[in-house]
């Protein structure tokens, strides 16, 4: 394992991709600020300095379709994380924002190398608003989490901790003990239970959170009563 620390870089995810290949796996790539932070569905990410901007290298031998349940993973991961930090029990969104007070503190975001039939490496990035302002655009929908607990919080301990939990939470992955990670996943749901509105690019749908699937995937019943896996999208809350 190896940790990189950049003072600014482009993105993590993106550096990562490109030097993955020369890296061992579970190396770290940490930068204070991000021009180009990417976002899941193309969007950009808006990381200045204070927060927490990430990204790990995984290797691991597995196929494609148990790729969802690693966001899910890092997700339960972030969850502990932050509860034995700072004490505070943050919410899930489906498959991976972390949410306080229906705001957005922090995001993963899975991307591989390699393609359909073999995998080379993940990247996981993984974004936390800790100290940093919340872009004026972005009042409303994001959230630092020193605005959660009132006060400054130390960007290496919770790292630390972090890092911590992901080395726990995935090796529960890797030998298939899931049962926890789902729990975890379900428990603090903001999806499950509630109607919900699914964008993709077949356009808007509309349906009721149910469950999550063992293999990560969103169990939802549409409205001629069809029960349907998501695998990915934009979900939302039907208000
Ligand atoms: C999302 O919720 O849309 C995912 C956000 C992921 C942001 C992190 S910050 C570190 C890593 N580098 C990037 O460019 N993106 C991820």
């Amino acid at each position: 394992q190896r940790v990189i620390v950049e003072k600014e870089v482009e993105s993590t995810n993106k550096l990562m991709k490109e030097l993955g290949n020369s890296l061992p796996d579970k190396s770290v790539l940490i930068a204070s600020r991000q021009w180009g932070g990417i976002g899941r569905l193309g969007r950009s990410w808006s990381s200045p300095e204070g927060g927490l901007w990430f990204s790990l290298l995984l290797k691991p031998q597995l196929p494609m379709e148990e790729l969802p349940l690693i966001t899910l993973t890092m997700a339960a991961a972030m969850w502990e994380g932050l509860y034995n930090h700072l004490g505070i029990e943050v919410k899930i969104k489906w498959p991976n924002d972390i949410i306080w007070d229906g705001k957005k503190l922090a995001g993963i975001l899975t991307g591989v190398k390699g393609d359909m039939d073999k995998v080379d490496y993940l990247i996981v990035g993984i974004g936390i608003n800790v100290n940093n302002p919340i872009h004026p655009e972005l009042k409303g929908i994001g959230l630092s989490l020193k605005d959660v607990v009132k006060k400054e919080v130390n960007l290496n301990y919770l790292l630390i901790e972090i890092l911590n939990c992901i080395q726990k939470y995935y090796q529960l992955f890797l030998t298939d003990k899931r049962e926890d990670i789902l729990i975890i996943n379900k428990e603090q749901s903001t999806l499950l239970g509630k109607r919900i509105i699914i964008s993709s690019f077949k356009g808007k749908e509309e349906g009721f959170a149910k469950d999550i699937g063992n293999d990560g995937s969103l169990i939802i019943e549409d409205d001629n009563k069809q029960i349907r896996k998501v695998f990915s999208g934009d979900v939302s809350l039907k208000e």
